[in-house]
């Protein structure tokens, strides 16, 4: 039963507020979660509710999310019972009331939903992963997709691309592939150092380089997986964050590194050539979030090939992922929880795509914290896959790290998603 309700405005990864919650349960137990916020948001994402008081960290504080946390959603739930995520939340979206939780605030909701499945957890003795197992799912460790190249918004370079991210894959344990994966980004230090090109990282902990394009970021990275004598593909495959909806205007996509423009069908043909000549097995937001068009036909093109995640188009949304299934537009989604609000409808979307066969990715956001639930979270719902950034920042680190956590504590019953949870196409 919970008793009590706390926030606190503290700073994520980018210097910018954000909101902790802890939820205290009359047996003493307590849980606390953190928030983590978005550069590139898509559109129809659940409304991250800020100040906008010029006097306070230039408009971001979030001194109102936090009232509403520890005032009306504090109120709604005392009393209730923290193991009942389901119902818990969908009180908490009758309280706010609004289709984009914008009166409340969706920061100020997912504080609150996430610190409930902490505390259920503490309260049955129980890590998070365990707490969260899905019926007749056993636990299983992701295959990590770490963003080793930053551009887009996350980086003040000339890269179009966001991320460009290497998937190590073809290992038997978590640990193994991380290794890889960690031993790859330092590779790469040592190459880009070579080249002359600065070793700076971005938002994301990934490095961010002026690259010509991102054939020259993609060959960098190929490059760095053979240095450090893995093989390309086979072991560590890679993978692509367009975040189209940034650089989509007037119908056109506009590389502005690289100096063209092009259709929908050119940035199809485009992505084709790279996926023909790259050993990519995925690509996000290959198209804008309102290019349904371009979507559909992007899904035709490389939709049996390689896996295809909807972002910004799908926004964790149960309902817009259903209506993508419906019109056959890519067949994966991204899993971010701030992106919906609650952490019951991001079950609930992730529940949908299993139904459906869409891979989910479970995600951290550009500007992050040291809470680690969505390492958690992969691994109960055993989706197979997560993205969370590089290998540098302790706000990416921290959640493969609670990943090694979760494979020792496992111990032989640690199961790794492996090569197999991208064979799906
Ligand atoms: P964001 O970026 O958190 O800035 O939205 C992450 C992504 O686009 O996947
Ligand atoms: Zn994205």
């Amino acid at each position: 039963e919970i008793t009590r309700v706390e926030g606190l405005e503290i700073l994520d990864s980018r210097g910018n507020p954000t909101l902790q919650a802890t939820v205290t349960l009359a047996s003493g137990h307590q849980g606390t979660a953190a928030v983590p916020s978005g550069a590139s948001t898509g559109k129809r994402e659940a409304l991250e509710l800020r100040d906008g008081d010029p006097a306070r960290f230039g408009g971001k504080g979030v001194r109102r999310a936090l009232a509403h946390l520890e005032g009306p959603i504090a109120a709604a739930l005392r009393g209730r019972d923290a193991a009942d995520q389901a119902g818990l939340d969908l009180a908490l979206c009758d309280l706010d009331g609004t289709a984009d939780k914008s009166r409340l605030g969706a920061n100020a909701l997912l504080a609150a939903s996430l610190a409930c499945a902490h505390a259920a957890a503490a309260g049955r003795g129980l890590p998070l992963y365990r707490h969260l197992a899905v019926d007749g799912l056993e636990p299983l460790l992701p295959v990590p997709l770490m963003n080793v190249i930053n551009g887009g918004a996350h980086a003040n370079n000339s890269l179009d691309i966001q991320e460009c991210m290497i998937v190590p894959h073809g290992f038997e344990r978590f640990g193994e592939a991380l290794q890889a994966g960690v031993e790859v980004f330092h590779a790469l230090r040592s190459l880009l150092q070579r080249y002359g090109l600065p070793t700076a990282v971005g938002d994301e902990g990934g490095f961010a380089p002026n690259v010509a394009g991102t054939r020259q970021a993609l060959d960098l990275i190929l490059e760095a997986i053979r240095a450090a004598g893995y093989q390309p593909g086979e072991q560590v495959a890679l993978a692509l964050d367009c975040a189209a909806s940034e650089f989509h205007r007037d119908d056109r996509y506009v590389l502005a590194g690289e100096a063209r423009a092009f259709t929908r069908a050119e940035f199809s043909d485009y992505l084709a050539s790279l996926v023909n000549d790259y050993p990519i097995v995925s690509i996000e937001d290959g198209m804008a979030e309102d290019d349904r068009a371009g979507w559909g036909q992007l899904t035709d093109r490389l939709g049996r090939r390689i896996q295809l995640v909807g972002d910004d188009l799908f926004v964790t949304d149960v309902h817009l992922l259903a209506e993508g299934v419906e019109h056959g537009l890519g067949n994966a989604i991204l899993i971010k929880p701030n992106q919906i609000g609650t952490l019951g409808e991001t079950l609930a979307a992730m529940a949908y795509a299993r139904r459906a066969g869409y891979a989910a990715i479970a995600s951290h956001r550009s500007g992050e914290t040291g809470d680690t639930t969505i390492a958690d979270l992969a691994v109960a719902t055993a989706c197979g896959q997560i993205k969370t950034g590089s290998a540098s920042r302790s706000d990416r680190v921290a959640k493969y790290n609670r990943l090694l956590a979760i494979e020792r504590e496992l111990g032989s019953a640690a199961r790794f998603a492996g090569t197999a949870a991208l064979g799906r196409h």
